[in-house]
């Protein structure tokens, strides 16, 4: 894990999420640097097994406003960081509702629980699907933002409900956009039902547990037909939250490496590290999938002295590999 730095003084911190993907290991360094840490999560998709014993564990439902309220009277943390969503694409496209409640509704409650006890700093799991199709890549916070689908939209809905927050009531938030997270932090995984992502996709065809992967497209305008996404580890994502927590900065800064990999490096990156063969086969495009997302991370270099140290595609992949090998049924088995 990365090493962050003994800290001065010991914060007080609720993390809604903390069970699930990047939540608990967040949660693990939040502890690890001395931080009083408190985990809100209702455990639908998170998982008991992702939760750190050294956490204390509030159950409860951002879509319940007592629940949050509650929470935030017995805790009065210094500040939250809020990774509680739900977060694939593809539902959303089929199920918005379920988005605009959760993430936003949720994010309301949470805005609400916070005004009412007098919270004002809080770190937001936000995401690169907020600016939608870019006209130009790489991606800088400046980049307008127009998602394509309601995951991104519910996403960007609550950005501008804590920045009216902050105008208004002195909130300080933080948004942390996100490019594609993965790779396994020791005991912590990827672990989603149903999983839609690349990487275990990839674990889950090596491991057998799959037929094949299958690869949404060959004809997309990168140099090898398949598309380009900038992967960030979950590790690095994690320090970004314990530094934007302790940097007292505001603002938006994007996380991701600055460079790419397409579907089909990754595949050859995973058969060379598994030493398996990972059938694959090649699907037509699957819909609102853009063809290259990079981020421009300079800003949160500069600003919070961030440098991802676990992103290169072999360390993705050899992390992964090692926890799915471990977990072939997911924290389930
Ligand atoms: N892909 C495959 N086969 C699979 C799964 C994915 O070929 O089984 C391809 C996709 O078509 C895409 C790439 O691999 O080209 C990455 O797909 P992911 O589903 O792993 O990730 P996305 O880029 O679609 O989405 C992720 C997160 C979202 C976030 C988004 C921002 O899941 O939450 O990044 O780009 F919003």
């Amino acid at each position: 894990m990365h090493r962050i730095c003994p800290i001065v003084r010991a914060m007080k911190v609720l993390v809604t999420g903390g069970a699930g993907y990047i939540g608990s290991v967040t949660a693990a360094m939040l502890l690890d640097a001395g931080h009083e840490t408190f985990i809100f999560d209702n455990f639908e998709r998170g998982h008991r097994a992702a939760v750190d014993g050294r956490a204390r564990v509030i159950r409860g439902d951002l879509r319940d406003q007592a629940s949050i309220e509650g929470a935030m009277r017995k805790v009065r943390p210094a500040a939250v960081i809020h990774f509680a969503a739900y977060a694939l694409v593809g539902e959303s496209m089929e199920f918005p509702g379920l988005y605009f409640n959760n993430n936003v509704k949720g994010g309301i409650n949470l805005a609400g629980a916070m005004l009412k006890y007098g919270v004002k700093r809080i770190i937001f799991s936000s995401t690169c699907a907020t600016y939608g199709q870019p006209e130009k890549v790489p991606i800088r916070e400046q980049t307008p933002q127009r998602p394509t689908n309601p995951y991104g939209e519910s996403k960007l809905m609550l950005e501008k409900i804590l920045a009216w927050h902050a105008q208004i009531d002195g909130f300080r938030p933080v948004f942390l956009r996100y490019f594609n997270a993965c790779g396994a932090a020791g005991k912590f995984g990827e672990d989603h039902t149903p999983e839609t992502h690349l990487i275990p996709n990839i674990m889950l065809a090596a491991l057998g547990r799959a037929p094949a992967l299958k690869i949404f497209g060959d004809d997309y305008e990168t140099p090898d037909g398949s598309c380009i996404r900038d992967y960030i580890h979950i590790e690095d994502l994690a320090a970004a939250h314990i530094l934007a927590l302790t940097s007292g900065k505001t603002g938006a800064f994007n996380l991701g490496t600055g460079s790419g990999c397409s579907v089909l490096e990754v595949l050859a990156a995973a058969r060379k590290i598994t030493g398996r063969k990972i059938r694959a086969r090649m699907l037509p495009r699957r819909p609102g999938d853009p063809a290259r997302l990079i981020a421009d991370s300079s800003l949160a270099r500069a600003a919070l002295g961030w440098r991802p140290k676990r992103s290169s595609i072999e360390d993705i992949i050899s992390s992964a590999w090692q926890w799915h090998k471990a977990h072939p049924g997911g924290y389930g088995g």
